[in-house]
Formats: structure tokens, sequence, C-alpha cells
């Protein structure tokens, strides 16, 4: 399978998959690697590899739309079947969301329907879960549909939250579950092993 991934920042997620496509666990290769950030740590990632990374520069767009459609065709051009958001923090156009649709898959850094939507990325997440303080967080998966961390959910792995924690301990130990679920969700997808029954997503293991 095809995978294409874009990407915001360092890129932690990016090469869990990197690492696992190389040792055999994920039956797939990542064609792409695209960010809408120029200095997002996760291109050099992907360079070292050997793979294709591009900064897709959003001030020589005028539109998102427009934006979104370059993103489709850098896709396209390369058979991309799988779309994989690793710390991507910009929305997807409807035609994106449409012409890919059951085929992109995000990673949130809380229990989705909790403490996620529009607004709700990177540290705010951990700060409104310390906030509210609910004894558990975690790490989602799921299939990208029209709206913000809506779509059916694919896993979902918690984590503690202690007494002590900071936005940074909490942060830590939610990216390392992140780190196992990812992989795993992109593993299932590239062996056909995903089912899709309405919402409810059914994994043959
Ligand atoms: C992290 O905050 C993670 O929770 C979220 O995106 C951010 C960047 O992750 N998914 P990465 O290190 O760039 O993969």
């Amino acid at each position: 399978v095809k995978i294409g991934v874009l990407i915001s920042g360092g890129g932690t997620n990016l090469q869990c998959i990197i690492d696992k496509v190389k040792n055999g666990y994920i039956n797939g290769e990542i064609s792409l690697v695209l960010s809408n950030k120029k200095d997002a740590y996760g291109l050099v990632r992907a360079k070292r590899e050997g793979i294709d990374a591009i900064w897709m520069d959003r001030k020589k767009y005028s539109t998102e739309e427009e934006y979104n459609d370059a993103i489709i065709e850098e896709f396209k051009n390369r058979d991309i079947e799988l779309v994989v958001l690793a710390g991507y923090l910009k929305v997807l156009s409807k035609k994106f969301v449409t012409e890919y649709k059951g085929r992109i898959i995000n990673i949130h850094p809380s229990l989705i329907p909790s403490f996620c939507g529009s607004g709700y990325y990177g540290e705010r997440v951990h700060r409104e879960v310390l906030k509210y303080g609910v004894k558990f967080s975690g790490a989602t998966v799921h299939f990208v549909d029209e709206g913000t961390d809506t779509g059916p959910i694919i896993l979902q792995r918690i984590v503690q939250v202690k007494d002590d924690d900071t936005v940074e301990s909490l942060k830590e130990r939610v990216l390392k579950v992140e780190h196992e679920i990812l992989p795993e969700a992109v593993k299932y997808f590239c062996d056909g092993k995903i089912l899709l029954d309405g919402r409810k997503v059914i994994i043959m293991r």
C-alpha cells in the first residue's frame, strides 16, 4: 500500500511508521511526506530515509482549496492509497476528504470524543485534561470525515493521569501510546483487516 504522510512538526509519529515499514511490520511503503511547515523536522527524518519529502508553501496558493488541490495532485501523481495525518495541524478541504474517504487516518492525543475538535491540538489538549481533572487520558486513531476529530474510531489506548503531572509529563506519556497505536492502525489498514460497519470499526485481528 502506497502511503502519503502529512506532517507539521517533529515527526516522531512519522518516524515510528518509517521504522515499522523498514522492519516489515507494516506492509506498505511511504511514497511521500508532505509538510505545511518548512522547518518541520519530520522532513529531515524522511529525507534521511530517502523518502520523497516536500514542504508545500501555503503562501504560494491563494486559497485553502487550491492548497489542498495541490496536495491531492501530489498524492494522485504517486498513486497514494492511504493518507496518514501524523501531527498535521491543518484542516483538510471537503474535496480532499471526499477524494480519499475511508482512506485518511489521523492520530489525536486524547480519548475522542473528549478534548477534541477545532482548537484542540498539541499542548492545549493536555492542559485541558489536567484542568478538568480526569483520571485517564490517552490517544485515538480514527478515520477522517468532514468534521474535526469526528470520524469512526479505529484504535484507542489509555494512560493514567497522575496527581503531579505537568503538561509536559502527560504529553510524553500520551505520545508514547500514540507511537504504539498509529503504526498498528496503519498495519491493519495495509493488511486489509479494518472493516467499517456504519460508524463502528471492526478489526479482524
Ligand atoms: C503531538 O503533539 C502529537 O500528540 C500530535 O501531533 C504532535 C506532533 O507529533 N499527534 P509528532 O512528533 O510530530 O509526530
